[in-house]
């Protein structure tokens, strides 16, 4: 690609018409007057490596890599960043100058950087987390909590040996409970991270006994559809502070828009509108 070619990024899922990411990146690319387009891809399976050689060919700086393509995108790059390797799947794809592929893994981040736009007062020291949940989207928040220095953290999830097999990956912090024990352990926890679907629209509801929960626990869902789930509306109702999952879509897009495009792009209400409004 010459040096005044106009950048070309995506999103490459299976399915891919729901996804918000071209939304989201148009946003930017509007907003900072850049020229380049965001595109989405439907590609299945047996199609990903074929097109993850051709689109560099076409243009293509990177793209992001949603279900089913994580942990094949990652398998199949040439360099893997250290958080990409410790979630075990990539997100964002960096094709370099030099032809090698690059993996990253922004989700974590975006758990991250979207608790501390929501939470301003939380840190990760500040005391013992909970997570529900065991499957991708859990062990991006795992990670991100260790490496946010939270001391302890209480692995609940329906199917236990999931969360086993995650505490013998992260180590010793991670202390794996029965879902009926979460409200043993509310009482000192300085956050709540549901990471499971239960909540979702269309999903089955959570049922998880929250009488034990006190305004000093900041709750977080990264549900976004709906927006208010009701694991918010109930910590909501207890006094605490609540992020919902939207700003982790956000935060998790901004490192791959910047790479790719040269920008720092703001997470912002205008932002959070124009994606709500797609
Ligand atoms: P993701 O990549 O979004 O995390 P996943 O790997 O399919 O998706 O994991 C979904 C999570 O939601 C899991 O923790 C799952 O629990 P199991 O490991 O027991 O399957 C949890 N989950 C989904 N539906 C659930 C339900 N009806 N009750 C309890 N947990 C549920």
């Amino acid at each position: 690609m010459s040096e005044d070619a106009i950048p070309l990024a995506g999103v490459i899922g299976h399915p891919i018409a729901h996804s918000r990411s071209p939304a989201l990146h148009g946003h930017w690319l509007r907003r900072y007057g850049i020229d380049g387009h965001y595109i989405p891809m439907d590609v299945n399976r047996e199609h990903l490596e074929t097109v993850l050689q051709t689109l560099p060919k076409m243009g293509f700086v990177g793209v992001n890599v949603t279900i089913p393509h994580k942990e094949r995108a990652l398998a199949l790059a040439d360099v893997v960043t250290d958080r990409a390797a410790l979630i075990g799947a990539s997100n964002t794809l960096i094709f370099r100058k030099d032809g090698k592929l690059l993996a990253d893994n922004t989700d974590g981040y975006g758990f991250i950087e979207n608790l501390k736009q929501g939470a301003p007062n939380w840190r990760g020291p500040d005391g013992p987390a909970i997570v529900l949940g065991a499957g991708g989207a859990s062990r991006a928040v795992l990670s991100a909590l260790i490496e946010a220095g939270v001391p302890e953290i209480f692995l609940a999830n329906r199917t236990k040996a999931r969360a086993e097999a995650l505490k013998d990956e992260f180590g010793a912090k991670v202390k794996v409970i029965d879902w009926v024990q979460v409200s043993n352990v509310l009482p000192d926890a300085a956050l709540l991270a549901n990471t499971t679907s239960l909540g979702m629209t269309g999903a089955a509801e959570m049922r998880l006994p929250l009488d034990n929960l006190t305004s000093k626990t900041v709750v977080t869902d990264i549900v976004y559809t709906p927006l208010r789930t009701p694991l918010l509306d109930a910590a909501e109702m207890a006094g605490c502070t609540t992020v919902d999952g939207l700003g982790m879509l956000l935060h998790q897009a901004a490192p791959g828009f910047e790479r790719w495009f040269g920008q720092r792009p703001d997470v912002d209400d205008a932002l959070r509108a124009a994606v709500l409004a797609a």
